[in-house]
């Protein structure tokens, strides 16, 4: 048992480095390439484990290269893992896009065997679920999971988070379960059909999503930091900043692993946020993403320079 459990997918993240995107057709060349453990509910395991969370990650594997370096990378993050082996398909990957200039991305996700996470895997770790205290989900994997899992959260009194990344059609009977939705700008955009350029314009987006069911709208804004909005209050978080952004893959990922490990330890919900966009200041210095993680006692030090 574990207080956050995880259900999402892991994929290889294959990531390259250029000056820019090739047009169609055409082959430029990059200036580097790395191949690392990414996938975003994995990228959120990590990042609360080695903010000093107990997590439990629910995914589906290959059996393959790949595999291996999931579980190598779960080991070294203390992620423990309830895994369906999928002999008829691959651990998945993602081609990510790294501008050099900015450190900005663009990614194409294969899920491979996670692409194939059942009802019936979420059914047979119902247990796990219902133990936590702490659910979070994304949208990598297929919609009817998410939503069975959520369900049996819901009903066991667990607190719901939903990264609805990357954005998809979600009815209001899913939204009402979430006590927390945890999108960054663009999915703010596509889930609500609002522009989202300015904090305004983003606290209105928020109250669109809450009067479609959601408990609580917690907007990653980029190097605008996050915006809280729920029925009763709305708080703004700058930015914790690390140092030079090298690589802001992952950011999201990091944020949701560090909110969700401050809620577990009761912290009220400007301290859990903070402690999230403190979480990604710092993965965002580093390349990669679920490498990028901080251990508990950088976090911990970023927060104390802050004051
Ligand atoms: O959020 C970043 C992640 O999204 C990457 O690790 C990539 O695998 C995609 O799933
Ligand atoms: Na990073």
């Amino acid at each position: 048992m574990s207080d956050i459990v995880i259900l999402g997918i892991f994929v290889a993240d294959t990531a390259y480095r250029a000056d820019r995107q090739p047009k169609m057709g055409e082959t430029i060349l990059g200036t580097s390439f790395a191949l690392g453990p990414g996938g975003k509910g994995s990228n959120q395991s990590v990042a609360a484990a080695m903010a000093g969370g107990d997590v439990t990650f629910i995914s589906r594997l290959g059996k393959d290269a790949f595999a291996d370096i999931a579980r190598a990378t779960w080991a070294k993050a203390g992620v423990k893992s309830a895994i369906t082996e999928d002999g008829e398909s691959y651990t998945g990957a993602a081609y990510i896009f790294l501008e050099n200039a900015t450190g900005n991305n663009a990614i194409i996700v294969a899920a491979g065997a996670a692409g194939r996470i059942s009802a019936q895997d979420v059914e047979a770790n119902r247990s796990l679920i219902e133990g936590a205290k702490v659910f979070i989900t994304q949208l990598e994997q297929p919609i009817p999971a998410a939503r069975r899992a959520l369900e049996i959260a819901r009903a066991a009194g667990v607190r719901t988070i939903l990264n609805p990344a990357p954005a998809a059609e979600l009815d209001d009977a899913f939204l009402a379960l979430c006590d927390i939705v945890t999108p960054n700008e663009s999915e703010t955009e596509s889930l609500t059909g609002l522009p989202v350029t300015t904090i305004p314009e983003a606290e209105t987006a928020a109250r669109a999503l809450l009067a479609r069911g959601v408990g609580a709208c917690l907007i990653t804004l980029g190097e605008r930091g996050a915006l809280y909005v729920d029925r009763d209050r709305s708080f703004h978080v700058p930015v914790i900043s690390a140092g030079k952004v090298l690589d802001t893959t992952g950011a999201g990922d990091a944020f949701n692993g560090g909110f969700a490990v401050a809620l577990t330890e009761g912290r009220d919900l400007p301290d859990a946020v903070r402690f999230g966009c403190a979480t990604a200041g710092i993965s965002v210095t580093r390349a990669g993403t679920a490498p990028a993680m901080p251990a508990r006692a950088e976090i911990d030090a970023l927060l104390a320079a802050q004051g």
